[in-house]
């Protein structure tokens, strides 16, 4: 027994553009957000709020969180590592702000400098200020089956960042299987080991594909109960910390499996190609999502 509906929430805008060479302007972004708006997106992760010297492409986030038009019943999340990214993205009204942990000390070093007991020092008061002001809080974990500097990640360490993450009151967590190279059981022991700390609701996949993976791993979440799930448009993206690792899931590749399983979205997928089409247009390259490809060869 399958969910009967998923709730995607496109990190593309983020998680895509985070690592992308070539300069996207915040118009083009802004541009990006609203066709993903039209095709249904319900959830859309837009932008970060970390220093633009380890991101710049991230540096246009108040240009972009303030220049798009938004459409009501959407929530648009930020991620914010600290209290002046949270200050800083408050003035910009997000409905969601999301800290970013690691299962792995190792990629926390790498990846915002101070190691997982610290990241969750400089977390609280980031949690308590959002909580406080209404907003919404959701926790990413990275690393949970795999870590670029460590090798395999035990799903204990994953349990013990989620009961972190749920001791400062993050209301919901991502499994982010970050550089991709999880498969379907391991995937089920890091969501098992997160379901100690957070209802099956509150838990979502975030998965790159890095191996091709990461479809097989939404089917063996889905099997959990899992029905949350973050993926990237055209498959854009990477972790500027993860050498190697590619994008999230696609996706228009994950609405086409979840169609075609007679699972609920929302969202139109010829809008969605469309969607992948024009950033892939802007960034002068094929979209890369599987489904497009297909559709263009057909
Ligand atoms: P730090 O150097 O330890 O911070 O960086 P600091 O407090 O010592 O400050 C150093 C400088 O950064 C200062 O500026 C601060 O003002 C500035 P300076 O005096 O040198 O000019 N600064 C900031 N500027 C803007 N916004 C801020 C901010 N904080 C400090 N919020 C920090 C710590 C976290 C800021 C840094 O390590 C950083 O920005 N890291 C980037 C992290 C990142 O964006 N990674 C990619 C996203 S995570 C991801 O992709 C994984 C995910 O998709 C899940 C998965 O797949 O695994 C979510
Ligand atoms: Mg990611």
């Amino acid at each position: 027994p399958y969910p009967s509906r998923v709730r995607i929430i496109d990190v593309g805008p983020r998680d895509g553009l985070q690592n992308e060479k070539t300069p996207v302007p915040a118009d083009i972004k802004i541009g990006l957000v609203q066709r993903l708006q039209d095709a249904g997106l319900q959830e859309i992760e837009v932008t970060s709020y970390v220093s633009p010297k380890w991101v710049p492409q991230m540096a246009d986030n108040h240009a972009v969180m303030s220049g798009m038009a938004r459409k009501a019943g959407v929530r648009y999340s930020v991620l914010t590592p600290n209290l002046k990214g949270w200050e800083a993205a408050v003035l910009d009204k997000p409905d969601e702000i999301v800290v970013f942990g690691a299962a792995s000390e190792a990629f926390s070093q790498k990846n915002i400098n101070c190691s997982i007991a610290e990241s969750i020092e400089r977390f609280a008061p980031v949690v308590d200020a959002a909580l406080a002001a209404g907003v919404a809080v959701r926790g990413a974990m990275s690393c949970t089956v795999g870590c670029p500097y460590e090798g395999e990640i035990a799903p204990e360490r994953v349990a013990y960042l989620a009961g972190l993450m749920r001791g400062i009151g993050v209301q919901r967590v991502d499994v982010a299987d970050t550089i991709g190279v999880g498969t379907p059981l391991k995937v089920q022991r890091a969501i098992e080991a997160t379901a100690q700390h957070f209802g099956i609701d509150d838990i979502s996949g975030h998965f790159h594909d890095t191996y091709g993976q990461a479809l097989s791993n939404t089917l063996a979440a889905l099997e959990l109960g899992v029905w949350n799930y973050q993926s990237s448009i055209a498959g854009l993206g990477g972790c500027p910390y993860a050498k190697g690792a590619t994008g999230n899931v696609a996706t228009e590749d994950l609405v086409y499996m979840l169609q075609g399983m007679g699972i609920e979205t929302g969202i139109d997928l010829d809008a969605l190609v469309d969607a992948g089409q024009y950033i892939s247009d802007f960034l002068g390259r094929k979209p890369q999502s599987r489904v497009a490809v297909a559709l263009l060869n057909k």
